[in-house]
């Protein structure tokens, strides 16, 4: 029977990237900093078309320990990957380089930062992490941030102090992860990861970078929010979350609009496209922001407890018109919502990944008991779980 995975202190982490760096470097780092995964609310596949998305920061975060260097030599060790240095100089980081897939996300927003001409030279770094690895938990994204928080400290770039300054830094780090990654994704990871407050949700407008603070205190209503990692195998680079987003972006070019965010009517709009999956993908997208907007009004006026509706509407969209979802995420929701949830969806890109199920505090263990009978009956592998409390965006932590 699975237990909880628990959440690092700050001090553990932050050790533990530091004994890394020690070990592999032979010095003490000249700080640490950590950046959180997430889990989205609510708002998925909305942020590349300039919706709205609500997710949390959790307390579950990656530990970058780091320090500068004076030639341009960037040397990257992770407890994640097997336990190698990777070597190399700024000019090794850059889109189309050949570098292995964590090493992008650790030194890619490096090249990014150059890239919008800021004086950033070589460094050394470590990374830990209790984020659940390609758990579609934004596990790269904290990495990333991880990494850009540390860098824009030692190089003085001063971007971290301030909201603008962290929209500035998350932006960059979704241009490392489009270009030195290669993978497509929108902006919604890396908001939550710079951007969030604990005990908030994050209102994120994708369209002109707009945030809102939207308080969600689930101990407060005696709830809790389970995520439950499938283990099913998930990867955006797979050319599945291109193709979404290709569509999508076809789609608006059809309407002649620039996102289908700018969709006022949707029956017009539909009946303005031929492809009947273009159809469903415009219909998921422009039906999902308008339920963020429903869930946000609900949590606003004291009703946590009614936005299940939504969140099962949203997964539905997402299975049948979206067609991101996999057996693994349709069996945690149906088990979750048997055991007597409020209301359960995936969250993240899908393909795999994790799903949250909204349930009365004192039913986290009834409900994970639940999801591992359901997925040992249908053959599945052992799926992992973790309680997402709101938490703070990244930050110095040594
Ligand atoms: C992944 C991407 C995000 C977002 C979600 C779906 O997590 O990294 O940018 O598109 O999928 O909402």
């Amino acid at each position: 029977m699975s237990t909880l995975q628990p959440a690092w202190t700050n001090a553990e982490g932050a050790d533990l990237a530091t004994a890394l760096f020690a070990e592999t470097f032979g010095s003490a780092p000249a700080g640490v900093w950590a950046s959180p995964g997430r889990v989205n609310l609510i708002g998925e596949h909305t942020d590349y078309n300039g919706g709205l998305c609500l997710p949390i920061a959790l307390p579950h975060r990656t530990f970058a320990a780091l320090s500068p260097r004076s030639d341009d030599v960037v040397r990257v060790v992770s407890d994640l990957a097997p336990q190698a240095v990777w070597a190399g100089t700024l000019d090794d980081v850059r889109p189309g380089g050949d570098l292995p897939g964590w090493v992008t996300y650790a030194a890619g927003p490096a090249w990014a930062l150059r890239d919008a001409g800021m004086t950033v030279h070589g460094f050394d770094a470590a990374f830990a992490s209790c984020v659940p690895l390609g758990s579609g938990l934004s596990s790269s994204a904290a990495i990333e941030c991880a990494a850009a928080l540390g860098l824009d400290e030692v190089y003085d770039l001063g971007l971290a102090t301030d909201d603008d300054g962290r929209a500035r830094l998350a932006a960059l780090c979704v241009r490392s992860e489009n270009l030195v990654s290669g993978a497509p994704t929108g902006g919604l990871d890396q908001a939550a990861s710079l951007r969030t407050s604990a005990g908030q949700a994050l209102l994120l407008d994708c369209r002109d970078g707009h945030t809102e603070p939207v308080p969600f205190d689930l101990a407060a209503e005696g709830l809790a929010l389970l995520v439950v990692d499938t283990k099913a195998p998930h990867a955006l680079v797979d050319g599945q979350y291109a193709a979404r987003r290709a569509s999508c972006e076809a789609a608006a070019a059809t309407l002649g609009i620039p996102t289908l965010r700018e969709i006022t009517d949707l029956d017009a709009a539909l009946a303005q496209l031929d492809d009947p999956v273009a159809r469903q993908r415009v219909r998921h997208v422009v039906t999902e922001i308008a339920r963020v907007e429903e869930f946000v009004a609900l949590v606003r006026a004291g009703r946590l407890r009614d936005v299940g509706p939504l969140m099962i509407a949203s997964h539905e969209s997402l299975r049948v018109d979206y067609e991101v979802t996999v057996p693994e995420l349709d069996t945690v929701v149906s088990a979750a919502m048997a055991a007597g949830a409020l209301g359960a969806r995936m969250t993240g890109g899908g393909f795999g990944g994790s799903a949250i199920a909204l349930i009365e505090a004192s039913q986290v263990e009834a409900t994970v008991q639940a999801v591992h009978d359901a997925f040992a009956e249908r053959g599945f592998g052992e799926p992992a779980f973790l309680v997402a409390v709101a938490a703070d965006a990244g930050r110095r932590v040594a």
